[in-house]
């Protein structure tokens, strides 16, 4: 009997027919032939706004088929090609949570901002958020996801850098690798943007990046080689800005020259909404498809093609790209979405993910919270405790269904609050809400300007409050400890100014009287960041017993803090860009928009601009010297380097290895974890090339880096770290190549570029490849160094 019913079974399963459906697909050359020229301009230009008026046409937003995502393409129905969707962004699906004449809602998750997930230093995690994300693109019927955003910090002041990973191009790319995987695992497509040299939002639309092209190269566009080339995204978005005098969307040398012939890409590219000026220039530059779509670009096509301007291959081909994109998208081949993702699910990734990219920049003993939480009062200090920011603002925002505060953390982790100052912060925040709104209303009421700036641009935070010292030590009395939170938020449009980097004279009262007031009984005071990017810390972090940046944690941000605060986590983010110690202390700061108000016309390319520096141009003098590259290569102090972090344990480094082969350099170090707490560490190796002053090189290089495991005290892992020997050159720009200079290279382990464990050294021969002479600056500049 039983050997029949393995028989039976047996036979059944080699008598099933698997049924796997065929992938659709579309005959190119066939729609080619059947497309007249008018319908060749329109199929490259997207369908416009769709359902939007003419005030809300700022950002990326259509009514059709799913509303509130950025953009649809041009659908030809009578070929069978429909139009697919685009929607935003980087921390999380960004379309209208309602619609009108239905009552379901479309929230989606806010994840953790871009910053946050870089400063995990964990590809694995940043995979899953990306499955996560890419998953309720596809439930919601998106087809391309308009993220990772991957251009470098190069200013802390940049209004968009929260949206950004970091200042260097190692971990900006394999991040974004990381997500792309992530996100297209799910079938549905990533478009890595903004390619490129997008570093600063004052008059985005028509500034000129003046770079040379060593720091081109090595800096600004190796995040994006590395992500292309790793994890292939679907798409890339071209930015607004022009690269050393041509906008990016009208650049062969930059779309065609080096994306597509040295990188080999072969996808699709498609402009920033609204970017560039003359259709027929991005058409013929190898810009397939033109977003949302501009009545002029269609007739600059047209008119184009009919003189002969513009060849019809170009045209053709970039047709082909698009069509190749639509074919392997949801919508073509038929995917049924059911506008119902798992939020629950993903609310637990977005959760688990924030705590992980928390950087810990002080300790003194103060955290994890040693008492049990039902026995600990934490009195809570600074508006944004009870009105927490999940993330920035404009295309890089999500509809989500609620965030939970630090106030709401902390009760849900059981701890005890004071109800009183409680009570009197929820009063303050509503009145000066109540404030703004009206004095909002009053303005918008005078000019349009305003009225704009009100609908796009994040609004002024409530002034902190002002606490007595007798009602501070009073608080004091009761609490076991005080947490004060600070908040920035930030977003397109605009940079974020000075003041938005140091604190305010209030809030510098507020860290020095609770201080004063706690440390007093003998308590301690936990300053907490709710920050998109880095702020002033060195005039006043000597007063906290601790300092956590939680960044912009997503939804869960106060569930998330409570994990860390509590010890539920330990705690293993690193910075992924130094902390200055003052604004003005970045070389880069000399040439950057400086208090500036922003333009929000979308439609102004072209503008004849005053000439004036900052804003028309801007010229990029410290060239490859960013970030730590600048800071350590001139021994300039920070306020905390880059790659830093604390973690409630210590790990000791031991064994360190390294083995050449002439391709591959692979470094291994023993990490013990040497503590009480359980705990992941973050292995930075850098690369500090012979003759560096000879050769102007930075005194070190980030090239590698790898997170162990969660460590129980005591534990060991062996890292292990690989580098291609040829991802040691840099660029030359009189040969117009890469090139390695032989010699002994020092391998340098550390935990922050300031903090280096081991140091090991290897041989490493000459080698040099040449690549196109391109995108060249029209006049030299002042570059530091040279
Ligand atoms: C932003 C892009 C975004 C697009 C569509 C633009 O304003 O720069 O990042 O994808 O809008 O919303």
């Amino acid at each position: 009997m039983k050997t029949k019913n393995i028989f039976s079974i047996a036979l059944a399963a080699s008598l099933t027919i698997v049924c796997i459906p065929q992938a659709k697909t579309i005959d190119k050359k066939a729609i080619l032939q059947r497309l007249s020229l008018t319908d060749k301009a329109h199929f490259v230009i997207g369908t416009g706004m769709a359902g939007m008026n003419g005030n809300n046409a700022v950002i990326g937003a259509t009514k059709s088929l799913v509303p509130g995502a950025a953009g649809t393409t041009y659908p030809l129905d009578s070929l069978g090609i429909p139009s697919i969707v685009l929607a935003d962004g980087p921390a999380g699906l960004r379309i209208d949570a309602h619609r009108a004449g239905d009552t379901a809602t479309y929230y989606c998750t806010h994840f953790p901002i871009g910053t946050l997930l870089a400063s995990t230093w964990n590809q694995q995690l940043v995979e899953e958020v990306g499955k996560a994300i890419g998953n309720e693109a596809k439930e919601y019927g998106t087809d391309v996801l308009l993220a990772p955003a991957v251009n470098i910090h190069r200013n802390p002041l940049n209004g968009r850098n929260f949206e950004y990973y970091s200042e260097d191009p190692l971990v900006a790319g394999k991040t974004a690798a990381a997500y792309i995987r992530g996100v297209q695992s799910n079938g549905v497509g990533t478009s890595i943007k903004h390619f490129a040299f997008n570093n600063q939002e004052t008059n985005r639309m028509n500034t000129d990046a003046r770079i040379s092209q060593r720091a081109i190269r090595e800096i600004y566009l190796k995040p994006f080689e590395i992500a292309i080339k790793e994890a292939n995204p679907w798409t890339v978005m071209s930015s607004y800005n022009k690269i050393n005098g041509t906008y990016t969307s009208e650049s062969k040398d930059l779309l065609t020259t080096i994306l597509r012939d040295e990188w080999g890409y072969k996808g699709t590219v498609m402009t920033d909404w609204f970017g560039g000026k003359d259709g027929a220039t991005q058409v013929w530059a190898g810009n397939d498809m033109l977003q949302p779509g501009k009545a002029e670009q269609f007739t600059s096509i047209v008119e184009s093609v009919k003189n002969g301007k513009l060849e019809k291959g170009d045209l053709d081909r970039n047709i082909t790209r698009i069509l190749n994109l639509i074919e392997k998208t949801p919508r073509y081949q038929g995917y049924h979405y059911s506008n119902k993702p798992d939020l629950k699910a993903h609310a637990a990734v977005t959760r688990q993910s924030a705590t992980e990219g928390m950087v810990l920049l002080k300790n003194n003993g103060a955290l994890p919270l040693r008492t049990k939480a039902s026995n600990t009062q934490i009195a809570l200090y600074g508006c944004t405790s009870y009105d927490f920011i999940a993330g920035g603002t404009g295309s890089g925002n999500v509809n989500h269904a609620y965030i939970v505060s630090l106030l709401e953390g902390l009760k849900n982790a059981g701890y005890r609050v004071d109800s009183q100052l409680q009570k009197a912060y929820t009063q303050y925040i509503s009145d000066c809400k109540a404030a703004e709104k009206a004095h909002m209303e009053e303005a918008m009421k005078k000019d349009k300007q305003t009225a704009m700036l009100a609908m796009f641009l994040p609004s002024p935070r409530p002034i902190e409050m002002n606490i007595t010292p007798e009602q501070l030590n009073k608080q004091a009395k009761t609490a076991q400890i005080a947490i004060i939170t600070l908040g920035r938020i930030s977003g397109e449009f605009l940079d974020r100014k000075q003041a938005d980097f140091n604190l305010t004279k209030e809030e510098n009262q507020l860290i020095s009287n609770v201080c004063k007031a706690y440390h007093k009984v003998g308590k301690k005071v936990i300053v907490l960041l709710n920050v998109g990017g880095a702020i002033e810390t060195a005039s006043w972090k000597a007063m906290p017993d601790a300092i956590l940046c939680a960044w912009q944690a997503g939804q869960e941000g106060g569930n998330s803090v409570a994990d860390v605060i509590s010890g539920k986590t330990s705690p293993s983010g690193k910075l992924t860009m130094t902390w200055p110690i003052n604004f003005a202390d970045a070389y880069s700061s000399k040439n950057f928009p400086i208090d500036k108000m922003p333009d929000l016309n979308m439609t102004n390319q072209g503008k004849a601009g005053n000439n004036e520096k900052n804003v028309d141009y801007t010229n990029y003098e410290e060239d490859i010297y960013v970030g730590y590259r600048y800071f350590d290569s001139f021994n300039k102090q920070v306020s905390y380097p880059f790659g830093y972090g604390l973690s409630y344990t210590q790990f000791y480094y031991s064994n360190a290895k390294v083995n050449n082969n002439g391709d591959i350099i692979t470094v291994t170090v023993n990490v013990k974890n040497i503590g009480k707490t359980t705990g992941k560490e973050v292995v930075e190796l850098y690369e500090a090339a012979p003759n560096s002053k000879k050769f102007n090189k930075p005194t070190k290089e980030l090239k590698a880096f790898a997170k162990t495991k969660a460590l129980k005290p005591g534990e060991t892992e062996v890292v292990t770290l690989t580098v291609k020997t040829s991802d040691l050159a840099s660029f030359n720009e009189a040969a117009s190549a890469w090139k390695i200079d032989a010699g002994i290279y020092q391998l340098l382990i550390g935990n922050s570029s300031r903090d280096i464990r081991a140091t090991l050294s290897t041989s490493v021969k000459a080698q040099e490849t040449s690549v196109h002479n391109v995108l060249a600056p029209q006049e030299p500049l002042n570059l530091l160094h040279r």
